[in-house]
Parts: structure tokens; sequence; C-alpha cells
């Protein structure tokens, strides 16, 4: 076995993932670990209650923080009465715009390579209010429950100003083509409108989706201290690096003058980035030089952290008589705030599901005065693929054509913008092995099949999502002579398996046990910049390893000398085996860390690699999809929609861990039934406010609504990305609206074009 493996385990420059090059080893090959359905090795700390999050740091003299929320949309603060407050038991500060320490404006996401900012307002710097829940005030006390009592003492005047909240009012007044990445997010290849008025079958539909606030388990916390003008920040983040450099940034002192680390952290989804509740609790902590913890409530959250911005798509597909796609068309008007131009990029899907003759795309943003909108799993897609996937079934009803039957014949030969090969593509398999295995074949024609007073149904879509690699990437490596290795990266484990997963895939390339692996992450001292988004920290911290590994091979050859019985070899010839190196076709000639280390007189070896920069994508058309199945219930009654059965199957690259990523796999596509039945931020459009920032009053799935949810994949390994594994974050979210409607149209006969179908849509 070790010869076998040996065999196989080449060792790689990080430019051999250049396109043509040799793809990387552990692509093809399980070398023990790597394919293995390990349990979480962060399971036990986590059901023990023994991994700390960030608002279980308790520091001494530690003060707590309270919020409170502006209630006008516009205009200014008139006057602050805090007398009740400020003389309220425990109290130790009130801080407002009147005394706040005076900040630099955080740097927005994705504006500069280390930006992490939600909100490129100034934060609590002059009395403007921007949208209903800014925060305007922060008391610290004592204890939470000194700090809520004082908090709610405080009393607020305002001169209000008018503000634009509804969104026909700020379509009114004009619209621009969003950006996303850098690209505008419009383009139109050939003639759609002749295609579409030539077309046999023709659909033109409007779709809408409402806003989404962002409900991760864990509340937005932080712990933080000041040492002289060193600031520490327990920090509850999917971006430790870049939240380091943003708040340096803001209290204008350097990036190493602020150590961000995030051990644990209870669910992101794209919301862990920087918002105000950090900079108010750095601020506050060096105004009264103690410790401050910030928890924010769960109304806090909502009124704080952006979420999902709503969207009016239309979708129109015009089709041949044997269903070839000669026109297709997405466009429509999302509407956002002026303080982060996220713009709910929902026109990503149909840039790579299909082929089509022409091809037209167009998302133009509208802005309104609210709370800022971000990133929240699977921006673009989520509900990007509920219009288009709808639209593709509304087509296939109309030509009475199976609906997999006609993705299939749609199915895109090279990238439909680019024109590039994909790297890796099997959407047909994902497609037919779902059918398969879902019954898809018993499915019956619209409002057929009845079971007392329930309508049943079924219906399918397509998921789909890019590979993405950010710049950035590296890693550090510390092999001691006791034959283990510390790995260190500057990632982040938010529940998804990271550490897991990436545990297996250390110990494959060194040819480690487990054990012997101790992989580090969460700590903005650490190297690398690998921001947990975009189901990008996979492919990042996997080219890191390979980077750091290079580094690491050629070291030990270094120190290894003339001896040993790898002398005179190159690192391209050796492979980490049997926890040393070995030459790759001549097993006897091995040696092992602990041998190399002890002769050269080293207690260990350190060595640090980066991650080159992603040039796979500019070759590639690099896109994950998946076919989502799902079976509903319809009460004929009450209009109750249950979900019965779920299935997906997924064409992902390489699954590195079955457990974890099946895992990942099902709470994207519950967090899909949430949108597609339940979750709604309920704004309202006079008051510019939100009404329920609640988990009793915003819904999201609970037991009761999960049924049994299959997840399968091709296990295809994708040969241009690290270790053939394209991430698997956001998939599992994509297609599940489209999924559960078009089986509720099956069921009922009644088409649903309005997220989330409640019940009253369906009486
Ligand atoms: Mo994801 S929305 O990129 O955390």
């Amino acid at each position: 076995v070790a010869q076998m493996v040996m065999q196989k385990a080449v060792q790689l420059a990080p430019d051999s993932f250049i396109p043509g090059g040799r793809p990387d080893p552990l692509i093809r090959e399980q070398h023990g670990n790597v394919g293995k359905p390990l349990s979480r090795l962060d399971g036990p700390q986590k059901v023990r209650g023994a991994a700390p999050f960030a608002a279980e740091f308790a520091l001494d003299r530690m003060l707590y923080a309270s919020v409170a929320f502006s209630t006008v949309v516009r205009g200014r603060i008139s006057r602050i009465d805090m007398a009740a407050a400020e003389a309220a038991p425990g109290v130790a500060l009130v801080m407002t715009h009147l005394n706040a320490p005076r900040m630099a404006k955080v740097p927005l996401l994705m504006s500069k390579p280390k930006a992490a900012g939600g909100i490129d307002l100034p934060i609590m710097q002059d009395d403007r209010v921007h949208w209903s829940g800014q925060p305007i005030a922060l008391v610290l006390a004592e204890t939470q429950e000194q700090a809520d009592h004082a908090r709610s003492l405080l009393r607020f005047e305002y001169e209000t100003e008018p503000a634009v909240t509804a969104f026909a009012a700020a379509k009114a007044l004009g619209t621009e083509t969003g950006q996303f990445m850098g690209q505008p997010l419009k383009m139109e290849r050939g003639d759609t409108a002749k295609g579409l008025a030539l077309a046999q079958y023709k659909v033109d539909r409007t779709y809408t989706t409402p806003r989404h606030s962002h409900n991760a388990i864990e509340l937005h916390a932080c712990t933080v201290a000041w040492d002289g003008d060193t600031l520490r920040v327990h920090d509850a983040s999917q971006m430790v690096a870049h939240t380091a450099w943003s708040l340096a940034q803001v209290f204008g002192i350097e990036e190493g003058q602020v150590h961000v680390t995030s051990p644990f952290v209870g669910g992101g989804f794209g919301g862990k980035g920087l918002w105000w509740h950090q900079v108010l609790a750095a601020a506050a902590a060096k105004l009264t030089e103690r410790p401050v913890r910030l928890t924010l409530s769960r109304e806090g959250v909502h009124r704080v952290v952006g979420g999902r911005t709503c969207t009016e798509q239309r979708v129109a597909i015009g089709a041949r008589a044997d269903g070839t796609f000669d026109a297709l068309v997405h466009t429509g008007t999302v509407v956002i705030s002026r303080h982060n131009p996220m713009p709910e990029p929902f026109i990503l899907p149909v840039m790579s599901a299909y082929a089509s003759g022409s091809l037209k795309f167009d998302l133009e943003v509208a802005h309104i005065d609210m709370l800022a909108n971000t990133f929240m799993r699977a921006p673009g897609e989520a509900v990007g693929t509920f219009a288009l996937e709808c639209a593709v079934d509304e087509l296939a009803v109309e030509m009475g054509m199976d609906p997999i039957e006609l993705r299939l014949k749609n199915e895109p030969e090279k990238d439909p913008v680019t024109g590039a090969p994909p790297s890796q593509r099997d959407t047909a398999k994902a497609f037919r092995d779902g059918a398969e295995r879902f019954g898809w074949s018993k499915r019956g024609a619209p409002a057929s099949r009845r079971e007392g007073e329930w309508q049943i149904g079924m219906g399918v879509a397509t998921a789909c999502y890019p590979y993405h690699r950010m710049p950035g990437g590296a890693a550090r490596m510390t092999l001691g002579q006791d034959g283990s290795v510390v790995v260190e990266i500057a990632a982040h484990e938010m529940g998804m398996g990271t550490m897991t997963a990436h545990t297996q895939v250390v110990a494959d390339r060194l040819g480690l046990p487990l054990d012997k692996v101790d992989f580090r992450y969460g700590d903005s001292f650490q190297p690398g910049m690998v921001m947990a988004g975009g189901s990008q920290q996979t492919a990042s911290i996997g080219f890191s390893i390979i980077a750091a590994q290079r580094e690491l091979v050629t070291e030990l050859l270094k120190l290894a000398g003339n001896s040993s019985p790898l002398a005179g070899l190159a690192a391209d010839e050796v492979g980490g085996v049997n926890r040393g190196l070995g030459k790759l076709d001549d097993p006897d000639r091995h040696e092992s860390y602990a041998s190399i280390l002890s002769r050269a007189q080293r207690d260990e070896l350190v060595v640090e690699g980066s991650a080159p920069p992603p040039i796979e994508v500019q070759h590639w058309s690099m896109h994950s999809h998946g076919a989502m199945f799902c079976e509903v219930g319809v009460n004929g009654v009450t209009g109750e929609v249950r979900v019965q059965r779920f299935l997906g199957s997924f064409d992902c690259g390489r699954i590195l861990n079955p457990k974890t990523a099946a895992s990942q796999f099902r709470g994207g596509i519950i967090m899909g039934l949430g949108l597609a039945l339940m979750e709604e931020t309920q704004f309202d459009e006079r008051l510019g406010r939100i009404m329920n920032p609640s988990l009793a009053e915003y819904h999201v799935p609970v037991h009761m609504d999960v049924p049994e949810i299959d997840v399968i994949w091709t296990d295809i390994p994708d040969p241009h990305a690290p270790m053939g594994a394209r991430g698997i974050g956001e998939i599992g979210i994509t297609g599940v609206g489209a999924a559960v409607a078009n089986a509720i149209f099956n069921a009922t006969g009644r088409r649903v074009r309005d997220l989330p179908i409640t019940l009253d849509k369906l009486l």
C-alpha cells in the first residue's frame, strides 16, 4: 500500500495548476483520509460546551454594552435625555455621537483587499440618522441587565427629513446598472427580442422575492480590550484578517496592533463581517479604559447587520419545438442603500446554466434609505434560481415536455458568457442519478394526486454556484522532531467542518496520521487572507497547504543532505508518505521527518507558503451544479404546504469529507426551504422600518418543517481546483425555492411567483 501511495503522491509546484498543467494527485487518489466520513474533530468540545464563542470570553473588569437604535429613518438627533440612564445602577458610560472618539470610516467589503465593512457610513461621528435602526447610543454597565435597563431610560428627539422607503418610489427615481466584483451585471449576446418573437414556445414572467435578515444561531458579538494602543478582539467572524486590518484603519493604528481571533462561529452565512457593533465596542472600551463585551440582541442583529435585499425579476425564454432555447432573458430590479453597493446579483445563474441562441441579462439597482444589505448564502443565486428555474418549469409545462429533458437539452458545452470550456461539468449525471433515486418517473400531471385533504406533487430545479478562490491564501507549517505538524492559516470554522476536512487533507499530503496534525485557524496573526465566503475557503486553504508543503519539502531536502537516502533528489521527485519523504518511484529511498530533523539537530522546521493568484478561473468555466428534487403536500382546506421529501444531487467536484459535506448540503437545503416557504423581512414602506426583528415573527424552518433530506453527489474531481474540490457552502440553498414552487404547481396547478409561498397565496 505504501508503495502505491508513494507512486501517487506526486509533489507539485503551485504553478502546475495552470491550464494544461498536471492535476493535483490528491484529486485522483485517496491516501487514506480524504474522502472518509470523519466526524467533526471539534464536535466533543461543542457538545461539552467547551468551545469558546465570542461572547464567552470573560475579561477582568469587563463592562457589558447595550445598544439604542434610532426609530426614524432620516434626519438629525436634536436632543438626547440621558440623565436617568447615567444615574442608573452600575452604569459606567453612555456613549453617543457627542462623546464617541474620532474614528475613520470602515473600509467597505470588497473595496480593498482586506476591507471587511458592511456599511461605509461614519460611525457615531455626527448627529445624522441614515436608517431606522441605526445605533445612536451605547450604554456600558457592570452587568448586561443594568446596561439594558439604563438603555431603556434614554430618550431621543429627532428632526426628521424626507426619506425614500418604498420600492416603487425608489424605482421611479431612476435606476443604474448593478456592479458585482467589478463587473457590470448587464450583457446582450445575439438578438433576444427577435429570438422571443420567432419562438415556437415562449414564457415571459415576473417573479418577486422579499428581503431576508441574517439569523445565525450565534448572535453577533465581540469581547474587546485595549492594551495601550493595541486592540484585542474576540470576534464572531468569517474574516479575521480583514477585520483586523479594517479596524486598524478605523482607529488609525497599524494592522499588527489589532489582534482578532474567532475560534468558533455559530453560523456566518455572509453576515459575520465587520458591522458597527465591533467598532462601537472598541470605541467604548477606549473611553472607559476597560474591556467591553457587546452582544447584539436578536433585534439588534436585524437592525444593524444587513441581509438579502428584495428582487423583482423578469425571465423570458423562447424555445424551438424540440426545446432548444433561442432566447434567454433575465432582467429586473433590486433596491439597495447607498452605503453598500451589494446588488443581490440574481442574474448569476443565467450566466452559466444554459446554452441559448441569444442571451440577455440586466440587473438594475434603485436606492432606498434603509440598513445596507449584504452577502447572504448564495447572494444572487439563491433568489435568481427561483425565477429562472420556475420559468424553465413553466416553459416545460407549456411544451408538455419533461422539465429535466428540457434542461438537459440546453446543457451548454462552453461557458454561455465567456466561451471558456468547463473545468468539469456533469449536470446531466446529477439530474439522472437524482431522478432515479427520487422516483421522478412517478410524477403525475398537475393536480392529479390527492391523499385525503392533501394534494401531492413533485418538482425539480437546477442548483448552481461558481467556483471562487480569492487571492491571499497562505499557510505556515511547523514540523516537529516527533513527526507532528502544526498548520496555521487565518481561516474560519463556522460549523461547516473546515478544520476537520483540512486535517484530513494535511495528513494525506504529508503522509501523517490524523493525530499528528494540528490545524490551527481563526487568528488574524496567522498567515493568509482567507475569507470564509463565496464557498471558496476550502479551495483557498487547499492551495495554501500545497504551497506551504512545497516549501517544507524543499527545506527538508536541504536538511537531509548527502547522507540521507534522499540525497540528490529534487522536490518534484519526492512525496510525503509514511511519516516522512520518499522517492515516488523507489519506496526504499525514504527518510522519516523525525530522522531528518534529528540528524540536522533541529527541534522543528518552520516554513510558510503563499498560494498563487487564481488564474484557473481565467482559463476555465468553473461552476458547480446540482439537481434539486422536492415532493410537497398542499392542504386543500388550509393552503398549508408540507415538504414531504427532498433530494439534492450535486456536481461540485471532489467531496473531501462525505459526512461534513452532507451536513453542508442539508443545511443549505433547509435554509432554502425557509426561503421558499417562510423567510421574509417585513419592511413597512411607510415607516421605513423592519417590523419583525425577532425569531418569533421572522420565521425560519424548525424541525417539524424539515423532512428527510437525501443528498448525493457525482464526486467527479475538478482537475483545475485544488484537491479537485469546488466548494459546497452555498450551492445547497440554490434551486430550492424553485423546486418547492414547481412541486406546488405539480400538486395543485397553482403557480406562485412571489416568495415566500405562504398559505394565503394558495387559498
Ligand atoms: Mo457567503 S454569503 O459568501 O458567507
